[in-house]
């Protein structure tokens, strides 16, 4: 990939034009958009083909291709609407001033990058933050990541990752907000708001992307960049609905995948990028491929040559390329020769210019130098991290109240490879020339306990059996191994060190690198030898927590058994030690619930509850004990679990009304108790099943959440809507979005085996009306 990279800035030496086709942007209405459309109107009128094409060419910076050829040039020649891969606040101002200065139309550069989780003060990662079942959370952290981008000289973060993740083998789900769409289109619009702010061009905000449309994360297998085939009901139902919730939050970008959907590469697919996001759910801003994919169309075996890439690529509905070239290379002569007309080049070029008009580019083309400093990782920015951290982690176990932990402990024992390491700490996509810089778990504890004695083992370091090819970027991923001899010394220093204390806290998980791009696994244990460890100190009795940092479901089935308390913390961030601390110590009580169902294997992937079943759900007489005859159909953990040291009952679930017509919106009500004795937080969550239809329905879905804070003792009634939004689905045998009028389950309370149930029925909208 960086070679492929590297090829692809080299073809961007030669530089010559690019556009891409779809509809016309915003019809508007208001004074704003007659301004905006009168200016892009005026450019587009003064602008030569070449010039065109070059709003339609992301080049990457030179920065992290050495002795790759200077962006300069290319800007200078009007040949770049945009630039990528570069973190460098002084050399953002130099290169916007060619742009505005020397370029002949004087159109200010895109400055973007992958913010993913935070600039310089890192959240948790997206699938942590999305167990936080609090969107306002996400929103937050999102809009703190866009204040320091954009104090840095970014305009655009190729955020959010929106691809519902069933597999926990892909490497991906990290960026995600795991396996269920509801909620995952939440999070998405919740993103959306918090990197943009209310419009495009808010002070201290930045363009979103949604990403990867669509599909990227069914690849066969869960291996990265292989091909997924996902049926239209799939598509609609479930792949879809956070970039529709994404573009319904005026999401202003959207990035396309790389991989073949159904043998039609994402980058090349008309009918996603035209037909669905731009004719029928009216998206008005612009689609970037994502890198390198245009050129990867000959890969692909789908596009003949570079030539044919461009024209594919940008007649699916792709008006900005990314990095690889094609447009600039042959676009001009496309439209010369009439097989891309002027009409499609300026549609796509209208696109690319609204944004950079209503992002305000024209009149602040520049990032104030000196602010930068007083904004990155202020102290407010590091508050949020570590409450975010703090409402995203997940109480998997806590036998016998091990936890949480008190401070009057004199000796503990910290463990594991995880335990001192920032890099595991800040989890996975940190951008360009990011340096390490959390709290680590080890951190966090000695903080929280200054007079007690920590002794640290990291015992034996776990690795990637193959690297990565982002490795080299990965601080410390090109060290030397260690041999079998000194692992089997740190295995024993580590029980050592747990021989001589109170309590055990082991860290384990995966390092960053083991989750995010192409990084696919096939089993889903702890690697290494951590659970070797991890058996050896529980065998010696004493109190043992295992705090988690991952990017992925884990199939910690031992642990699960063993080990008295489990935290999962996934990569939290900068604060994330700090409010591993604040967890294991009782200062915050732990409300997060999973976004995934953790696996017992990876070979039960992709496992997740809202599926569809024939005649033998699990617990009729047909059914066994499991599908397999080897290990159990259900996952560890399923989704929506998680515990609290306090304890919730639920009642009186019931919709306001029996029955509901087509169409119409139905109250449901539930009680939840804080029947424990300290403060807590419960996410609420409502499951409906319809139980006939069009369709084979799923067994359950989720349709309705919330988080609440209760008392001891306190009772809440929490209320969700059902109408047509939540009740139609898109029919595989009517070839359209249906909505019943048929029966229907409900459910109500903390994970997705909530057993309190209720009924309702759907009636059709001509009968009800009729009754009245
Ligand atoms: C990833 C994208 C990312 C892009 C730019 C690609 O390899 O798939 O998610 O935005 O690189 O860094």
């Amino acid at each position: 990939m960086r070679v492929k990279r590297a090829m692809g800035i080299l073809a961007l030496a030669a530089l010559g034009a690019a556009g891409a086709a779809a509809a016309p942007p915003a019809a508007g209405g208001s004074a704003d958009d007659a301004r905006v459309k009168a200016r892009v109107e005026a450019l587009l009128a003064k602008m030569t083909v070449e010039e065109k094409v070059g709003q339609c060419e992301q080049i990457a910076g030179a920065a992290i291709f050495p002795g790759a050829p200077k962006p300069d040039e290319a800007i200078a020649r009007g040949a770049a609407g945009s630039l990528l891969w570069l973190n460098d606040t002084k050399k953002f101002n130099e290169l916007q001033k060619i742009a505005v200065e020397k370029s002949r139309l004087g159109i200010p550069l895109l400055f973007g990058l992958d913010v993913i989780h935070g600039y310089r003060t890192i959240f948790p990662v997206p699938l942590a933050m999305a167990s936080s079942w609090d969107p306002s959370v996400h929103e937050r952290a999102a809009a703190v990541a866009a204040k320091e981008a954009r104090a840095a000289g970014l305009h655009w973060t190729f955020a959010p990752m929106l691809d519902i993740a069933r597999d926990a083998r892909w490497g991906r789900i990290v960026e995600g907000a795991g396996e269920d769409p509801f909620l995952g289109a939440a999070m998405a619009a919740a993103q959306v708001r918090g990197f943009q702010g209310p419009k495009l061009g808010t002070p201290d905000r930045v363009l979103a992307s949604a990403k990867h449309f669509a599909g990227y994360s069914a690849a066969d297998g869960g291996r990265d960049y292989d091909p997924a085939y996902i049926p239209d009901a799939q598509l609609h139902n479930v792949y879809f609905p956070p970039f529709k919730a994404a573009v319904d939050a005026g999401v202003g970008t959207v990035m396309s995948a790389y991989m073949d959907l159904n043998n039609v590469p994402a980058a090349g697919n008309k009918w996603l990028l035209t037909d669905v996001l731009k004719r029928d759910w009216g998206f008005k801003g612009f689609v970037i491929t994502d890198a390198m994919a245009a050129g990867s169309l000959v890969t692909q075996h789908f596009a003949r040559d570079r030539k044919d890439a461009a024209f594919r690529a940008f007649t699916a509905g792709n008006e900005m390329e990314m990095a690889s070239g094609p447009y600039p290379e042959h676009l001009p002569a496309l439209v010369k020769e009439g097989k891309v007309t002027m009409a499609q080049l300026d549609a796509a070029v209208r696109r690319i210019l609204e944004i950079k008009v209503r992002m305000g580019l024209f009149e602040n083309p520049y990032v104030d130098e000196a602010r930068a400093a007083q904004v990155i990782g202020a102290p407010e920015h590091h508050a949020e991290a570590r409450l975010a951290a703090q409402r995203s982690m997940v109480l998997l176990r806590n036998e016998g109240k091990t936890l949480p932990l008190s401070t009057s402990l004199k000796s503990v024992a910290v463990i594991g490879p995880l335990a001192d390491s920032m890099t595991a700490t800040e989890g996975s996509w940190m951008v360009f020339g990011h340096t390490p810089a959390a709290t680590t778990v080890l951190a966090g504890l000695k903080a929280k306990l200054p007079g007690a004695a920590i002794a640290y083992a990291p015992g034996p370091e776990i690795r990637r059996d193959f690297p990565s090819m982002f490795d080299a970027m990965f601080p410390g991923g090109n060290k030397p191994a260690q041999s079998a001899a000194d692992a089997d010394a740190a295995l024993q220093k580590a029980v050592e060190a747990a021989k001589g204390a109170e309590v055990v806290i082991a860290v384990m998980g995966e390092e960053a690198n083991m989750a995010g791009e192409a990084a696919s696994r096939a089993m889903l244990d702890l690697p290494g030898r951590q659970e070797e460890l991890l058996k050896a100190v529980v065998a010696l009795g004493k109190p043992v927590v295992l705090v988690l940092l991952n990017g992925r479901p884990l199939s910690i089935n031992w642990a699960a058994e063993h080990v008295p308390a489990i935290l999962e913390a996934w990569e939290p961030g900068s604060e994330g030690g700090h409010a591993v601390a604040d967890v294991l110590f009782g200062d915050v009580n732990p409300g997060g619930k999973l976004p995934v169902g953790f696996p017992r294997s990876g070979a039960q992937s992709p496992l997740y509850y809202a599926r569809t079943t024939t005649h033998a759900p699990d617990g009729s007489p047909f059914a066994g004990k499991s599908r397999y005859w080897d290990v159990l159909t259900t996952p560890l953990y399923p989704f929506g679990y998680g515990l609290s040291y306090s304890t919730f009952s639920y009642a009186n679930l019931k919709p306001a009304a029996a029955q509901v017509r087509v169409g119409a919106k139905v109250a449901v009500s539930v009680d939840v108790t804080n029947t424990g004795t300290v403060a807590g937080d419960e996410v609420v969550q409502l499951y409906v099943h319809q139980k006939a239809g069009s369709d084979s329905r799923p067994q359950r879905e989720l349709k309705g959440f919330r988080r609440v804070a209760l008392k001891p003792g306190e009772t809440q009634t929490v209320t969700f809507t059902l109408g047509p939004d939540e009740l139609r689905y898109w029919s595989s045998s009517q070839r359209k979005w249906v909505q019943d009028a048929e029966a229907f389950d409900l459910w109500a309370g903390g994970d997705s085996n909530a057993s309190l149930h209720a009924e309702m029925t759907v009636v059709p909208a001509a009968a009800a009306a009729a009754r009245k």
